[in-house]
């Protein structure tokens, strides 16, 4: 057994009803999908079912008569976007705990997933991706290994309390002490739940900018949206007075993953990024 096995082993326990968030979520990649078989899965979930309700008569999804059903949702919505609402929908359930070992308060992870989310949306429909909804979800789950590996790693840490040695990265500290990382750690588990490789390479290489994964689109925009969320520096909504200066990072950053279409309608994609951002940002809380 690899290490991300052993510790992907027992996600069950750490969230209160992972069984029908992680069905959704397999369901919503099935291409078979049965639309009521679907809803009725959702509507076993009552928190799932609310943040769905509520991400579907937000603003961002614009509708003028009130949504009151999960069937409502999938029939005015459509199934991607019903995808879209379920994957939010679940993943805020996965993600919105407290990660001690790594410093995350409570609801900082969610936020920093939903805004890679959001970002690597904009990006990819500059970039002319058809495939939007697998960069989506990648970017929302793209940290999801945090969730596992904060536990082991926090014992790790108080285990080794004397550790004089100094680490360069994150990464390296999750491999010195677990002999794996959040980045693999994910990839190990959203293969074990059958999402395709459009969703896990991402995931499992949001991180690594040199190897031969690293060229592929998918992968090159989830780690382009990570570290320019990281660099803007977002916790939950963007205060008004905001300013992200998009010279100065791009000055800063001169090797940033060649994305299409990114450089040159930077300034763009940060303003509508910001403007989606806040209005989805407290959704799912
Ligand atoms: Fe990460
Ligand atoms: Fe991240």
């Amino acid at each position: 057994m690899n290490n991300e096995t052993k510790y992907i082993k027992d996600i069950d326990k750490l969230v209160p009803r992972p069984d029908i968030a992680l069905e959704v979520l397999q369901m919503a990649y099935d291409n078979q999908v049965s639309i009521p078989a679907m809803a009725l899965k959702i509507e076993m979930d009552p928190n799932l079912t609310a943040n769905m309700l509520r991400l579907a008569n937000s603003a961002y999804f614009g509708h003028m008569r009130e949504i009151t059903s999960v069937k409502d949702i999938i029939i005015r919505l459509g199934l991607e976007t019903v995808k879209i609402i379920a994957i939010t929908g679940a993943s805020a359930g996965l993600m919105r705990s407290p990660q001690q070992a790594y410093s995350l308060e409570p609801g900082s992870l969610w936020h920093h997933s939903h805004a890679t989310a959001v970002l690597s949306s904009v990006i990819a429909k500059y970039a002319r991706v058809e495939d939007t909804g697998s960069i989506y979800t990648a970017s929302l789950l793209h940290d999801i290994g945090k969730v596992i590996l904060n536990r082991p790693l926090q014992i790790a840490i108080s285990n080794n309390k004397g550790l004089g040695k100094k680490f360069n990265s994150l990464l390296e500290l999750e491999q010195y002490l677990l002999g794996t990382d959040h980045a693999k750690t994910g990839m190990a588990l959203l293969q074990k739940w059958g999402l395709p490789d459009n969703v896990t390479l991402p995931v499992g290489f949001h991180h690594n900018v040199n190897c031969k994964e690293a060229r592929l689109l998918h992968v090159k925009i989830v780690s382009l949206s990570n570290f320019l969320v990281e660099s803007i520096g977002i916790r939950s909504v963007v205060p008004d007075n905001f300013i992200f200066n998009v010279q100065e990072f791009i000055d800063q950053n001169q090797q940033l993953p060649d994305v299409p279409n990114f450089q040159n309608n930077m300034e763009k994609i940060i303003d509508e990024f910001f403007c989606q951002f806040n209005e989805t940002a407290n959704l799912a809380n």
